[in-house]
């Protein structure tokens, strides 16, 4: 089978290239480097040690994407390319609705032209918005809190009205927790550009002196320590249950919908304490006021993923912190150190 996957420079999307090719699927892979570069598609090819057509292409730019479809004949897509920060999101609105948006009709028109006809999508535990309760299971209400969310929501309901209309076509919707981790080999992680938003890769950076300490947001949530919980997923099994979502689901027309968390909850000072513990040193950190915006917990019930997938996380949290570090501690500047 030969699998499109947009996006496959980034972080989720470099890792899951790997698994894909160590299951002997066939790839081409689609990235603009708008958030990551070639050295990341330079690395899937060393540590796989396997090769496959790469093109530096926008999803907004349809001639050359089209070429894609006509120099491969391909049998799914799996869609990781987007923006992705939310804060950003809401102060360039419009660049993330185009890119997220129009990026994803140009694919599917062009999917549709060449009869492809199965799409996994990179969505996100944020269409839950604030959810009431925690675990969240896929028939939770779905609502949004900025513009990157809402572009997943849209998506999520354009592909579904795309399948409606094509009995062929199967969409395969999965929502992420928080992914974090990186590959054994310490040769591939995440690579954010400036200063992260995300709690992980902040931590990594002051464990490695990068940044002087962590900012606590908010220690007065009705939490067991008072920080915000999150369910945080190793990258490798994120990309594991992508190649699960192929072979269940790929031949199989309509709207799959999946979870994919582990079901456990950690708070932000868990997570460094884990992190203390992978690093070998004390993290400094301060507590700050509460991030506009956050939610004090968000954890899944990924029991639907296990049930119709066979898929389900095995990695604890101390592999995540301890892959994570393996990574930042020899690539402090990324994929440029
Ligand atoms: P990432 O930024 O590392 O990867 C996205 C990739 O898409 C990048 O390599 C970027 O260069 C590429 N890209 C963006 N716009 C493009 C375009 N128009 N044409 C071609 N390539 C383009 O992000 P990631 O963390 O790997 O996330 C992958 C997907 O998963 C995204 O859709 C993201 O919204 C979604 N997601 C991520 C998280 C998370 O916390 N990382 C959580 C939930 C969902
Ligand atoms: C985790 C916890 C923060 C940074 C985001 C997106 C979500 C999804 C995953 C894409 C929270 C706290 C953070 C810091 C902190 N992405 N924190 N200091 O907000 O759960 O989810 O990424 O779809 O849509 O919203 O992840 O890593 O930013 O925060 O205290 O410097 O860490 O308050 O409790 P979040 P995060």
């Amino acid at each position: 089978m030969n699998i499109l996957v947009t996006g496959g420079a980034g972080y989720i999307g470099s890792h899951t290239c790997v698994e894909l090719l160590n299951a002997c699927y066939d790839i081409v892979v689609v990235d603009n480097f708008d958030n990551s570069c070639m050295k990341a598609v330079d690395t899937i090819k060393r540590i796989t040690g396997k090769d496959f057509p790469f093109y530096e292409v926008d999803l907004l730019d349809r001639e050359n994407l089209e070429k894609v479809f006509i120099e491969n004949k391909i049998d799914a897509v799996i869609h990781f390319a987007g923006l992705k920060a939310v804060g950003e999101s809401t102060q360039i609105p419009l660049r993330y609705y185009h890119n997220n948006i129009t990026g994803t009709l140009i694919l599917m028109e062009l999917m549709e032209k060449y009869d492809v006809n199965n799409i996994v999508f990179s969505s996100s535990a944020t269409v839950y918005g604030m959810p009431k309760s925690v675990p969240i299971t896929e028939d939770f209400p779905l609502s949004t809190t900025n513009p990157y969310g809402s572009t997943k929501l849209m998506l999520e309901q354009i592909m579904t009205d795309a399948a409606k209309a094509n009995d062929k076509l199967s969409v395969t919707l999965l929502r992420y927790f928080n992914p974090i981790g990186a590959h054994k080999s310490g040769e591939m992680g995440e690579d954010p550009q400036g200063i992260p938003n995300n709690l992980l890769p902040y931590v990594a950076q002051v464990a490695v002196g990068k940044l002087e300490k962590v900012h606590v947001f908010g220690n007065d949530y009705p939490t067991p320590d008072g920080t915000g919980v999150r369910d945080y997923i190793h990258v490798v099994d994120l990309a594991i249950g992508h190649l699960k979502a192929i072979e269940v689901r790929a031949n199989e027309p309509g709207v799959h919908i999946y979870n994919l968390g582990t079901g456990n909850g950690y708070s932000v000072l868990d997570i460094i304490k884990s992190f203390e513990k992978a690093c070998g040193k004390e993290i400094p950190y301060v507590i700050d006021p509460r991030r506009p915006g956050d939610i004090a917990e968000c954890w899944a019930n990924p029991a639907k993923a296990k049930r119709e997938l066979g898929w389900e996380a095995t990695r604890g949290i101390e592999e995540m912190c301890e892959d994570s570090w393996r990574w930042q501690s020899t690539h402090p500047n990324g994929y440029n150190s």
